[in-house]
């Protein structure tokens, strides 16, 4: 068992739990028609030591090849079960933990990649996990993140400030985040902000190590 930092925490990890058997099916059509190729794309071609925060089920991993020595850690020990799962079938040598991603178990400098996908928005205090992040990325690293985020369009960001509460309510995600900032705020550096889908909802951050 981790020792969770507080309530706030606990409550997600236990939306997760919750959620975790049918994560995927609920998933499933924007998966196919969005993510897949979005995680793809970002993830294929990583080498070294990679740490991924908030692996959920696991979607990620069939996208790592075995140049990447890839640490997987989630806050949900359901999630993490349906993860460990997934590598199994997929013939993959991952190391699992449950961790807060806001409380890293690793040493300073430690990883060539940290990778979160679609996480920020869920991890009750980003910029604390950000700052571990941060922490814990080689200098010459990256950091690479899928997320959605506030738009700047005014009429989009008061549907997702409406819709926020039955998300992060429900199932523990918040949609009106702004992960620029947070990010920035962690004191990481940004190398690249690319729009992805829906207007400037679904972003790519590309990070490096901040000075
Ligand atoms: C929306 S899911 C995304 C899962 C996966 N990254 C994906 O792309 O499908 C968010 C995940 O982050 C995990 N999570 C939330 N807060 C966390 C924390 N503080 N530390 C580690 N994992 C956390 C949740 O348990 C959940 O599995």
């Amino acid at each position: 068992m981790i020792q969770l930092l507080d309530k706030k925490t606990k409550k997600t990890g236990r939306v997760y739990d919750r959620i975790a058997p049918v994560y995927d099916k609920f998933e499933a059509f924007i998966e196919r028609k969005l993510f897949k190729n979005l995680r793809q794309k970002s993830l294929e071609n990583l080498k070294g030591q990679l740490l991924e925060i908030g692996v959920g089920t696991g979607k990620n991993l069939q996208y790592y090849t075995t140049e990447a020595k890839v640490i997987a850690i989630d806050i949900s020990p359901k999630m993490l079960e349906r993860a460990k799962n997934k590598a199994k079938k997929l013939g993959k040598d991952i190391e699992f933990h449950l961790m807060d991603a806001q409380e890293l178990k690793f040493k300073d400098n430690s990883f060539d990649f940290v990778i979160g996908t679609f996480v920020l928005c869920s991890i009750p205090n980003p910029i604390k996990a950000l700052k571990e992040v941060q922490r814990v990325l080689k200098k010459g690293g990256k950091a690479i993140f899928l997320e959605h985020v506030l738009s700047k369009n005014k009429l989009i960001a008061l549907l997702e400030h409406l819709h926020n509460p039955i998300t992060s309510g429900l199932f523990g995600f918040n949609v009106n985040r702004n992960t620029r900032k947070n990010i920035l705020n962690a004191g990481i550096n940004i190398v690249s902000d690319e729009e992805l889908a829906f207007f400037d909802v679904f972003r790519k951050f590309t990070c490096t190590k901040g000075g």
